[in-house]
């Protein structure tokens, strides 16, 4: 298949991109968190065209996109006092909310559950998309499974060329990583998955909210996800990533003394410069959203620029939105640490 590179500026390519999603194709789009891998979500048929091009395993459920507050009600059973108070705070924007699903979204999107997961994006291309299509869109992040997801199209091509219909261009992502998803089936409310939406943010308007183990910490064997994306390799680089838990000092004298061949360095913006081996850097060491908007990006360059075998990161404080980097860099690193106190 010829993967056709599309304009999110021009209104003829989002028609485009439209008329293909409503024929049952696959067209990657801009949102403001990463690329997601679109497909018309109430056709089980389309929704199965996406594991297949992602190589996604078959357990792992979808995220339903709308591009108005009212397209929510016919995916869901009901719609829960408090995402109507989330929605009013937060949407369009990077919050995911789950809650029992109605019958007209196909167990492919559900993974067989009986929750559905919705987000209304905030990006303008994305929003289009769905407008001209005509349908709400299942999506997942538009990376091959297990790979960091994609932040440009060129990352989305790097992945996906030859395998899907279309990847419509709306530059880079300002976000940088995957929305906050919370369940509403559960009470209290759960966090699933910290992005740019906060904690802190949730419980302003919900009072209290849970964080699940697994955003911190890996599963104990035989656990079951509450989540089921939070079970498998995600993330990660061809590298082996370890964690440098460590004031800058102490991190600079630990790389300098571990510089053998193949090694390299993830590091906050202007720390490089203190390296003796290669390093891509990502965001001020307190700029959590510019740590989140590079991320995927940095690593995917630890690969392919650097050829790196074993990279040793910096990581932020499990807070705010550092909360997110810290979840997505700790299984990128396979929850393997390095304290140096
Ligand atoms: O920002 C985002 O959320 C991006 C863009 C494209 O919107 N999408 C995205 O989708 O990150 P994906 O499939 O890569 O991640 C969805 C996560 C997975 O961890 C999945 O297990 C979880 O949400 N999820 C989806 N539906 C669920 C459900 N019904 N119950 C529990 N977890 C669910
Ligand atoms: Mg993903």
């Amino acid at each position: 298949m010829k993967t056709q590179l599309l304009d999110a500026n021009k209104p003829e390519d989002i028609a485009a991109a439209g008329e293909i999603l409503r024929g049952g194709g696959l067209v990657a789009i801009p949102t403001e968190t990463v690329y997601g891998l679109a497909a018309n979500a109430l056709d089980g048929r389309s929704v199965e065209k996406i594991f297949l091009a992602k190589g996604r395993p078959q357990d792992n459920p979808l995220i339903v996109h709308i591009s108005a507050f009212e397209e929510m009600a016919p995916l869901v059973k009901e719609i829960p006092e408090a995402a109507k108070h989330l929605a009013a705070a937060y949407w369009p924007g990077p919050l995911t909310m789950i809650s029992e699903k109605s019958d007209i979204v196909p167990p492919q999107v559900s993974a067989g559950l009986d929750t559905v997961a919705v987000r209304f994006p905030s990006h303008p291309a994305a929003q289009a998309v769905i407008r001209a299509a005509g349908i709400p869109l299942a999506a997942p992040s538009a990376n091959l499974s297990g790979k960091p997801s994609p932040t440009t199209a060129a990352h989305v091509l790097e992945d996906m060329d030859g395998k899907i219909e279309a990847v419509l261009d709306g530059g880079p992502c300002a976000v940088g990583v995957e929305s906050t998803v919370i369940t509403l089936a559960a009470d209290p409310p759960r966090l699933l998955r910290p992005g740019g939406i906060t904690l802190d943010q949730l419980r302003a308007v919900l009072g209290e909210v849970q964080v699940d183990p697994a955003v911190m910490n890996p599963l104990a064997a035989g656990e079951k996800a509450s989540s089921p994306g939070m079970k498998y390799k995600h993330y990660s680089p061809k590298a082996n990533v370890v964690i440098v838990d460590a004031p800058f000092e102490k991190y600079r004298d630990y790389v300098n003394a571990h510089n053998a061949p193949g090694t390299a360095a993830l590091c906050y913006t202007g720390e490089d410069a203190a390296l003796d081996v290669p390093a891509v850097c990502y965001g001020g060491e307190s700029d959590y959203a510019a740590q989140a908007r590079e991320l995927f990006d940095a690593l995917r360059r630890l690969d392919d620029d650097l050829g790196a075998r074993t990279v040793y990161a910096r990581c932020p404080e499990p807070k705010d939105v550092g909360l997110a980097v810290y979840n997505r860099l700790i299984r990128a690193a396979g929850f393997e640490v390095i304290h140096l106190g």
